[in-house]
Order: C-alpha cells, then structure tokens, then sequence
C-alpha cells in the first residue's frame, strides 16, 4: 500500500489566512478520532505546535492558531481511514477552503510515506514534534511519576533501545532535527515539559 500523494500542491493560494474555528476543529476532531491515545497525541503535538510558533517564531495569537491547528488535525484521518491517511484530511481542509500552509505543514509530516518535503518551518516543526513526541509520551506512562523528573538523558537512553517504542522512527527523527536545524537535546528539552501539560482528552 502506497501513501504517497503524488502531488506537491496543496490548497488555494486565494485561501491564505482562512482558518477553521477552534470550535470547527474540535467537531471535526472529535468526530473523525475516537481512539483516545490518538487523541491525545494529536493534542499534545498541536500544543507543541502553538508553544513554538509563539515561544520561538513569535507569532501573534492567529499564527500560533495556524500551527496549532496543524498539529492538531494532522493524523486526523488515521484511525478511521487509515488507507487514506493523509489524503482524506488534506481534500476535506482544501473543500473547507483552508490556508495552503496548514494543509501543506500536514501532507508533509512524513515526506517519505507522503512524498512531500518540509519546506516551511511550520512542515519542518511538524514533521520534528510527530515521532519525538511519540517515544516521549510512552517513556512518560512507563515511569512511575510520569513527565516529573524526566530529562533529556532518560530520553536519549530511550531513543538508544531499538527495542523501546519500536514502532517509532529513529532515522525520521534524526532527519527532522537536521532539516530543521535544531539539536536533539533542544528538542527533547523543549517538548518535555511543554508536552507534560497535556496528557488527557478534553
Ligand atoms: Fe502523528
């Protein structure tokens, strides 16, 4: 089975600044993911996200919704079309009229199952915070007080056990800190705490 996309274009240059509401996003959110470990993936990799497009873009409160949204909705269509993940979601924003940014950050989260690159910095973020975020949250549930104490070396050692987490990509990872320029360690330090504020479904 092949994800790949087969086109590079997304969206309507026209649409540039059209959003959904945070209440249109939830619906579809809701409506469309009913497993609550995705759930609360998405939600953790939109916070993500919101705290780097405001913390290190500086982005005021439409932009940090813009790359928030992206995270959010990014593996919208995974738990019910998985044959279709990310293709279902990308038509259903481009016939919302969605600004081609966020749709492209989307289709671009796994450039070598999507054939998309991260182009932008928001592709870029996204396709960093996915895996990363993945092994940190399970690494959370394996230890006894969750996120509290947990540092960057208890991570790395993680990263290292091929066994741990087997189903997340370490080579992805790698790729997606060096295309967007940021240390692993940064990463993890910056996603640790942010990333403990989120850890049910609302
Ligand atoms: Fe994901």
């Amino acid at each position: 089975m092949s994800l790949h996309l087969g086109r590079n274009e997304f969206g309507d240059p026209a649409n540039k600044g059209n959003v959904l509401t945070r209440d249109e996003a939830l619906q579809l959110f809701h409506s469309w993911v009913l497993n609550p470990k995705l759930q609360v993936h998405m939600q953790q990799v939109g916070h993500l996200m919101k705290c780097w497009a405001a913390e290190k873009e500086n982005l005021d409160e439409t932009g940090q919704w813009k790359w928030e949204m992206a995270g959010l909705l990014h593996d919208a269509d995974w738990d019910q079309w998985p044959d279709l993940h990310c293709k279902k979601i990308i038509e259903e924003l481009e016939q919302r009229n969605i600004d081609p940014e966020i749709i492209r950050a989307i289709a671009s989260h796994g450039h070598l199952h999507f054939g998309v690159e991260p182009v932008s910095q928001m592709d870029k973020m996204l396709y960093a915070f996915d895996e990363l975020s993945g092994l940190i949250h399970a690494y959370s549930l394996m230890r006894p007080g969750g996120y509290e104490g947990m540092d960057v070396k208890g991570v790395k050692k993680r990263l290292k056990e091929k066994s741990f987490a087997a189903n997340v990509s370490r080579d992805d990872i790698q790729d997606a800190c060096e295309r967007a320029g940021i240390a692993l360690d940064d990463l993890i330090a910056f996603i640790i705490p942010r990333q403990a504020t989120v850890i049910s479904v609302s």
